[in-house]
């Protein structure tokens, strides 16, 4: 069984906390912390539906499985990093410093171009895009990979978008145009989401 603590510790939300993989660097094991457990299940089943698809893990984390640990079931995912033992920041990160408007502005909005590319081309459906849940890898001083690293998958009812690439593409579609025009940003007085795209153009 793994053991997690303080020392493996990388990060949380409000359902789960992100450790350190304690026998391997390059993963990260995550628990719940009084989430519902359905929404792991859900996530699980949708990354061994985008395994047999055969996608190819350029804009999410590649999935290892579960593993015991001593805080319950964890799920299993390569670790972004910038560098080996450097965990990638949240884009969340880069706009509440303000980096994203000076400095890394065209990094990112490239990113985000090839990242929305991929889940076009791969077909993977989200619910709401947040900045919170996409990390940023710095491929170099002005570059980036842009990953989702929670919140992938689909909670409709009749999930079509999971089996059909149009509707998956449809969807992915939608929540982006969300994402370019949410006041996300605006409501915290850093920066304006609309306005940092706009302005990257
Ligand atoms: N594969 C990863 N590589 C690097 N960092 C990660 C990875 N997965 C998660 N993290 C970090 O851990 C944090 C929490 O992980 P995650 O978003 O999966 O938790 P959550 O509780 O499901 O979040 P939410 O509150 O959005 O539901 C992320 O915001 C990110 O900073
Ligand atoms: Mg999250």
């Amino acid at each position: 069984m793994l053991h997690l603590d303080a020392s493996t510790y990388v990060g949380r939300g409000l359902h789960r906390e992100c450790h350190r993989h304690p026998e391997d660097p390059s993963l990260c094991v995550k628990v719940d912390i009084g989430g519902d457990p359905h929404d792991s299940r859900r996530e699980q089943r949708f990354y061994r539906h985008l395994q047999r698809r055969g996608i190819s893990w350029d804009a999410v984390p590649r999935w290892n499985g579960t593993v015991p640990t001593n805080l319950g079931e964890g799920s299993c995912f390569e670790l972004i990093q910038d560098t080996p033992g450097v965990v990638a920041h949240t884009l969340q990160h880069y706009l509440e410093s303000n980096e994203a408007s000076g400095l890394h502005c065209r990094g990112l909005r490239d990113g985000l171009l090839a990242l929305r590319r991929t889940m076009l081309s791969d077909g993977i459906v989200t619910l709401a895009l947040r900045p919170k849940n996409v990390v940023c890898q710095r491929l170099g001083p002005q570059a980036f990979r842009l990953y989702i690293v929670d919140s992938i998958g689909n909670t409709d009812f009749i999930p079509i978008a999971t089996h059909s690439g149009w509707f998956a593409r449809r969807k992915v579609a939608r929540k982006w145009a969300r994402f370019e025009q949410s006041s996300w940003c605006a409501t915290r007085k850093i920066l304006s989401w609309r306005n940092f795209w706009a302005g990257c153009r």
